[in-house]
């Protein structure tokens, strides 16, 4: 998290931790990279300010404010569950995973990713880049894209989380995963955790998260 402070990128929804605002970009980072979020989610937040304003937009508005980030089920689920918030929960966003994670197209990562950053509850994200920089540290075996992944790297995740702050240390584990623990060539060399790891010490980063042939 040191490492975190030092170099994390000053992103767009990093200024605002609210509920809303953190829930309007991981929808959108869910499926999509950083660098083509941005532009949208500045529209988006100027466009609809609050979830409110999103409630009351017509779905096809939404639609037309998503062309370009692509999976389109993402904008109706998340127009549809704007609604319910504010029809159904009297415009208070559920804080509580079980109630949050009841919307529609709120899975766990979204719960996990949404509630840590805004609301410092302690659950841990899994996203491709957590599962590299996990499987590389402690070289773990479990394909990335095998039905049992995602559970399994949770697992793991949750056994390092840091319960005093679980959105920077969510953050921090992404960041990493994005600016040194990348796909290829990794830079060890500015990694804050490069003394701990599994894969850099056995010089098998290349061979780290492993993968099934489909
Ligand atoms: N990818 C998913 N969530 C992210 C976040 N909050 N910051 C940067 N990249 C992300």
């Amino acid at each position: 998290m040191g490492w975190y402070r030092d170099n994390c990128r000053q992103l767009p929804w990093r200024r605002d931790t609210a509920l809303y605002p953190v829930w309007v970009s991981e929808v959108m980072l869910q499926q999509t990279q950083v660098k083509t979020v941005i532009p949208y989610y500045l529209k988006f937040m100027e466009t609809w300010p609050d979830l409110e304003d999103l409630a009351a937009a017509d779905l096809e508005t939404v639609l037309k404010a998503w062309e370009g980030l692509g999976y389109y089920a993402r904008a109706r689920n998340f127009h549809k569950a704007a609604r319910i918030v504010v029809r159904n929960l009297g415009g208070i966003i559920p804080d509580d995973y079980k109630g949050f994670k009841n919307l529609p197209g709120v899975g766990d990562y979204i719960a996990s990713a949404v509630l840590s950053i805004a609301a410092a509850k302690p659950h841990a994200v899994v996203d491709g880049n957590v599962k590299r920089v996990l499987s590389r540290l402690l070289c773990v075996e479990t394909p990335v894209n095998h039905s049992a992944a995602h559970k399994a790297y949770k697992a793991i995740a949750e056994t390092f989380l840091y319960e005093k702050d679980p959105g920077t240390y969510n953050q921090a584990l992404m960041e990493l995963g994005a600016l040194v623990c990348t796909p290829k060539r990794p830079d060890c060399a500015a990694c804050p955790l490069a003394e701990a790891c599994c894969a850099r010490e056995k010089q098998v980063t290349d061979l780290f998260p492993r993968r099934m042939a489909k």
